[in-house]
């Protein structure tokens, strides 16, 4: 191990070294701790986007830290699976094809992405060539996403696709998104939250046959919205 990282010499020893590493570690938990300190979500997210993370490999390739794109004033939360190139170039979640197919189809309905919801990830760097996230990655990863729900508060969360609720519902097991899209449900780990699965909107640009059904689920979507007060 020694051999494999940098040393350094200690001031009043300068015969004994201590691997560098060490002091990085520590350096870097604090800003860790930091972010999890934050009282309020704009702290926690201009925190965490300038922190230049390094909790998983998927940092080495990323341009940008992709916290979210939307309201976090806002009762709706959808969680998707990764940024993909776009958002790695802007630095927001859900701005590339897939993102505006479904602002698109939530606009039909009066649902305005920015405005009513707060939208996120599972990972919040690009995996290259848009693999979904390996489960080591999301694991270092879901603190930053428990946070934002614990700073957000949201009454609804909308799992975009098969990672999210792989990574969000751990005793989900086997499942179909055939079956599971659409649904309603709730879960001990999410109190007083109500969750839902819809499709990703990339499977929708893949399988447009698909899209009636999930108008469908977003129009139940819609209702529950107004019925809760979720919409503005
Ligand atoms: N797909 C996702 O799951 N998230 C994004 O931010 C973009 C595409």
């Amino acid at each position: 191990m020694r051999g494999s990282v940098p040393l350094r010499t200690v001031p009043r020893f300068p015969e004994r070294t201590v691997p560098v590493f060490t002091i990085q570690f520590d350096l870097f938990d604090s800003a860790t701790n930091t972010i999890f300190e934050a009282k309020t979500y704009p702290d926690f997210k201009k925190l965490l986007a300038e922190s230049g993370c390094t909790k998983c490999p998927l940092s080495e390739g990323r341009r940008h830290i992709v916290v979210d794109r939307g309201n976090p004033g806002a009762k709706v939360l959808m969680i998707g699976e990764a940024p993909g190139e776009n958002e790695d170039i802007q630095g927001k979640a859900f701005v590339g094809r897939a993102g505006q197919l479904m602002d698109q189809m939530m606009k039909e309905l009066g649902i305005d992405t920015n405005r009513d919801t707060l939208i996120a990830n599972v990972v919040k760097c690009r995996p290259p060539e848009n693999r979904a996230p390996k489960q080591e990655e999301a694991d270092q990863c879901m603190p930053f996403l428990k946070k934002q729900i614990a700073l957000m508060k949201p009454s609804i969360i909308v799992l975009l696709g098969a990672t999210a609720v792989r990574h969000l519902i751990h005793d989900k097991g086997d499942f179909s998104m055939e079956k599971e899209a659409g649904r309603f449900f709730t879960h001990p780990d999410y109190p007083n939250i109500q969750l839902m699965v819809l499709y990703h909107p990339a499977f929708i640009l893949r399988d447009p046959r698909k899209k009636p059904v999930m108008q469908e689920h977003l129009k139940a979507l819609k209702r529950l919205m107004d019925e809760s007060g979720a919409a503005k």
